[in-house]
């Protein structure tokens, strides 16, 4: 590096005691390449986009041909093949009553445009104070400042208590931390009770409920029950609130089927996609909305209008990456290997639920959570376990970002059995050394 370089600012890291950034040259399936050449699997789909394998040649070839066709053009005014192409393909696998999609650039725009669509569908219909929006205890919605709003306090926001909108928050079915201190075989998802009264008595102020559907990922790696999600959307249609979905982490297959809400069998009112939707090459997200919200921006006035868009909307390379990442869907079993992973998941979990450093053990599709036992003030996102665990994970090999005192494994479809099978076993020998005693 020379002294006229800038210095790279990584996120979510503090210089001040975390190692140097890995330098990474090539990526192919489930392993990444170090500039030296060490062999890393990666084991979270990097930050819980790729679904294919890294580099896969039928996206990277997609990317190339639309490079050369048309890079980008404005989405005011103007649309594209890649955009048409794609806006036919989701409509096709979104739920029915979501007809129109809105294109943005990442999971927290996604969650901006439905917030914002969600309170100006109010006020565009002459009830402008129905505006405030309800999320769950342990949200995490990304990190501007609108979707930073329904994520849940934690050191992430700690520091811009000024900057966030007031929420309304309630009950999250957090079983393994029950907020109403009940047990998931005798409870009635008491934990709705709280989203009930408010509904009833704030009802009239309230635009929209915002939810991560069966799975809270951020807040660590939380599996719902499906009763949840069904209560949450039978609340909200009897209190004409709307609910918004945020499938940024949970879109495209990562709960076993191409949609949480599909899996608990509810359709949302706006959905919100990112990550996975290009395959994890590209930053593209989009917004699905009912036709009754569409609806009411559609009039003589241009108040009524959505103002709002990026630079980079619906780009047509994005587009032609998602379009790819679709076909790969239709051409490769997928679906088949999603299964495979959660049966290792369902095979490997039980012998971690006895580990005496274990409090709870979890998965759900693609996705496996082992949260360990830790004193109360080590508990979070900031344990003391994290950095230890990070960093005895790539020893072996492997990347795995612990969420504080929870582990999750969140692989990349093509990971095989074997592969993942040495991912459990890395984490199996990880207890030892962090729980020497145990
Ligand atoms: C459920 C959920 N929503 C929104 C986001 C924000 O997405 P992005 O990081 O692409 O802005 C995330 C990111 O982890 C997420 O998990």
């Amino acid at each position: 590096m020379s002294s006229s370089d800038l210095h790279l600012w990584h996120p979510f890291t503090q210089e001040g005691v975390d190692p140097p950034a890995l330098s990474i040259r090539s990526g192919q399936g489930v392993f990444l390449e170090t500039q030296d050449g060490r062999r890393i699997l990666d084991a979270i789909s990097s930050w819980w986009v790729n679904l294919h394998g890294h580099s896969h040649p039928a996206i990277a070839e997609a990317v190339a041909q639309q490079a050369g066709r048309l890079e980008h053009v404005l989405f005011a005014g103007f649309s594209h093949e890649p955009a048409e192409e794609l806006a036919a393909r989701l409509g096709k696998i979104v739920p029915p009553p979501l007809r129109h999609v809105f294109f943005s650039d990442d999971g927290s725009t996604a969650v901006e445009v439905a917030m914002k669509l969600a309170v100006q569908y109010w006020s565009n219909c002459g009830r402008p104070g129905k505006r405030r929006i309800v999320a769950l205890e342990h949200a995490y919605h990304g990190d501007t400042v609108g979707a930073m709003s329904v994520s849940d306090d934690s050191p992430f926001n700690a520091a811009f208590q000024s900057l966030r909108i007031p929420v309304l928050r309630t009950h999250s079915a957090s079983c393994a931390h029950c907020p109403v201190g009940l047990t998931r075989d005798t409870c009635h998802i008491e934990c709705l009770n709280k989203l009930e009264r408010l509904l009833a008595e704030q009802g009239d102020e309230i635009a929209a409920v915002i939810v991560e559907p069966l799975l809270q990922g951020a807040g660590g790696m939380i599996v719902h029950p499906d009763e949840f999600l069904a209560g949450v959307r039978r609340l909200t249609s009897a209190h004409d609130v709307f609910l918004i979905a945020d499938e940024v982490l949970t879109g495209f297959g990562r709960t076993g089927r191409m949609f949480a809400c599909e899996r608990a069998g509810i359709v949302p009112d706006l959905m919100c996609v990112a990550k996975g939707l290009t395959g994890g090459f590209l930053s593209l997200a989009a917004t699905f909305a009912s036709d009754r919200i569409h609806s009411a921006f559609v009039s003589g006035d241009r108040t009524h209008a959505f103002f709002h868009g990026h630079s980079y909307t619906a780009n047509p390379i994005a587009c032609a990456a998602a379009n790819a990442s679709l076909n790969i869907f239709e051409s490769e079993p997928v679906f088949e290997r999603i299964a495979a992973i959660e049966q290792v998941h369902a095979r490997r979990l039980p012998a971690f639920r006895k580990h005496p450093s274990v409090l709870d053990v979890r998965h759900i599709g693609t996705v496996a959570a082992i949260e360990l036992k830790v004193p109360e003030s080590d508990a979070g996102y900031l344990s003391s376990l994290r950095p230890r665990l990070y960093q005895y994970f790539l020893s072996r090999g492997v990347l795995l970002r612990p969420l504080g005192n929870v582990v999750y494994i969140l692989p990349p479809y093509v990971i095989t059995a074997e592969e993942l099978n040495f991912v459990y076993d890395v984490i199996q020998d990880s207890l030892a050394i962090v729980f020497p005693a145990a």
